[in-house]
């Protein structure tokens, strides 16, 4: 961060001050006591299982120059009504104090964090790079990210998530976007929102933060990268004065960042040929699915706005690894069985994605599905799920060896994959991770296939890290 005395800490933050306000806060801002800095900033805030207030002393043993706290702590403080929104004008300030970094959003209902993590690796190409570690994307984490910027930072590559209307705009004004970039309009949150034109107004809240188009290249006007092959994101072009750029994965579509003569290797990475308006250069992605193409041209599109080569982004594009865990990370037992960790998260969009990939890599071998919830569904839980069952036995049919549906709200998996008449699959419902790696255990064989996916809370990963290490014993 760039460095501020606690005195202008409490005059940004609006807070009370205890302490001497010529100390300067220099290190890094965080919200985890362990995570403190020499010269740091520890922001207290109560989470669910512990309240940060009671590790203010710790912290400022650990080196913390002072606690950004919302109730009088004993130690060196700056008292304030609202931690968050005294990080989000923390962070506003940083911005203000930076004028020449460019900042870039990335927003969308799936695949927010690999494009952030693809764009990241293609920016920093360009200069200094500050971009959210894993998915630091909300009122928390997204403040705690611009904070890290400093005088030698030259780009910001965020991720912005919404769980209603509202909050995308609220992060737009923490670090205001000059280029901004919408992925898709899925269901993810959905209960939460209330149906898809509800997600779609939140999603489009970043491009209606832009600046309008400016007149000359490099006059500072917005961009608004949309994906063209999601009619809800394209319709967001309506909302903005910024310049907008397509991108698209569809064969032959109107665009201009597009993929041709996509195909995936034995293990599902997509290698393609990027179009741009600059020419054309192969890319071969060491990501697995094809739901990553789209991600890929987001990051490219971006790139080449902020003037990144095209000889660069497609070398960028194929040099990029997975930077954030469990989001389709592909491992091989010595026995030749295959797992595919995609516990990070699950909708409905991703289920469908990751069962695409999972037909991919099985080939002609058999597969197994270990699915459990996708949480925050609202109404459409129940025949959401049904339906990503119905979509397993479809798209798999007789190579779906096995599904197995893990916790009771994931059973109306079940239902709807034997609504598939021709599917005859074992179809289980267990209670646990550890049930659901028992029920393989005595049936995997060389060839196999195995996808894990699940919602956060369920917290697969683990069934898959299991699966990997079983045979290596
Ligand atoms: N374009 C896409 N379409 C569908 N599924 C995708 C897409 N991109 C990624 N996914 C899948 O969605 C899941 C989450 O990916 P990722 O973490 O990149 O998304 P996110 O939008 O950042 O999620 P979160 O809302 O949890 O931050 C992974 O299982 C990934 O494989
Ligand atoms: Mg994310």
């Amino acid at each position: 961060m760039i460095p501020v005395s606690l005195a202008q800490l409490a005059r940004i933050t609006g807070g009370r001050l205890d302490g001497d306000p010529g100390v300067m806060v220099s290190g890094e801002v965080v919200i985890d006591s362990r995570r403190v800095s020499p010269g740091g900033l520890f922001a207290a805030v109560a989470g669910e299982r512990s309240d940060g207030h009671d590790f203010a002393a710790a912290a400022v043993a650990a080196g913390a120059a002072a606690v950004l706290a919302s109730r009088p702590v004993p130690v060196p403080s700056v008292l304030v009504t609202d931690v968050p929104a005294a990080l989000g004008a923390l962070a506003r300030f940083v911005v203000d104090s930076l004028p020449g970094v460019r900042i870039a959003g990335i927003t969308g209902s799936s695949g927010k964090t690999s494009t952030k993590d693809l764009a990241a690796q293609l920016v920093e190409r360009l200069g200094p790079t500050i971009a959210p570690a894993g998915s630091f994307n909300n009122e928390f984490g997204h403040p705690l990210t611009v904070l890290r910027a400093d005088t030698a930072t030259r780009y910001l590559v965020l991720e912005l998530s919404a769980r209603g209307l509202g909050h995308i705009a609220y992060l737009c004004r923490i670090a205001p976007p000059r280029y901004g970039v919408v992925l898709n309009v899925g269901h993810a949150h959905a209960g939460e929102f209330g149906g898809l034109d509800q997600v779609a107004r939140a999603k489009g809240e970043l491009v209606e933060a832009l600046p309008a188009a400016g007149g000359l290249a490099g006059s500072g006007g917005g961009v608004a990268i949309l994906n063209a092959d999601d009619p809800r994101v394209l319709a967001m072009a309506s909302r903005t004065g910024a310049r907008i750029v397509t991108f698209s994965a569809a064969p032959g579509a109107a665009a201009q960042v597009r993929a041709a003569d996509t195909r995936l290797d034995e293990l599902g990475r997509p290698r393609f040929t990027l179009l741009t308006p600059q020419g054309q250069a192969p890319v071969a992605l060491r990501l697995h699915g094809a739901h990553n193409v789209p991600n890929a041209l987001a990051a490219a599109a971006l790139a080449h706005e902020l003037g990144l080569g095209l000889a660069d982004i497609a070398d960028g594009l194929s040099a990029a690894v997975a930077r954030s865990r469990w989001r389709m990370e592909v491992g091989r037992r010595p026995d030749g069985v295959t797992v595919i960790n995609d516990a990070y998260n699950a909708n409905p969009e991703s289920v469908r994605a990751a069962l695409d990939a999972l037909r991919h890599v099985t080939g002609n071998g058999r597969a197994f599905a270990v699915l459990g919830y996708m949480a925050e569904l609202g109404d459409i839980s129940r025949a959401s799920h049904e339906e990503a069952g119905e979509y397993a036995a479809q798209v798999l049919g007789p190579a779906l060896a096995g599904l197995i549906a893990v916790g009771a709200e994931a059973a109306p998996l079940l239902a709807g994959a034997r609504r598939v008449r021709s599917w005859h699959g074992e179809a289980v419902e267990v209670a646990d991770g550890a049930a659901a790696l028992e029920v393989l255990a005595n049936q995997l064989k060389p060839g196999d296939v195995v996808l894990v996916k699940a919602s956060r809370a369920a917290h697969l990963e683990g069934v898959a890290e299991a699966l990997l290490e079983e045979a290596a014993r």
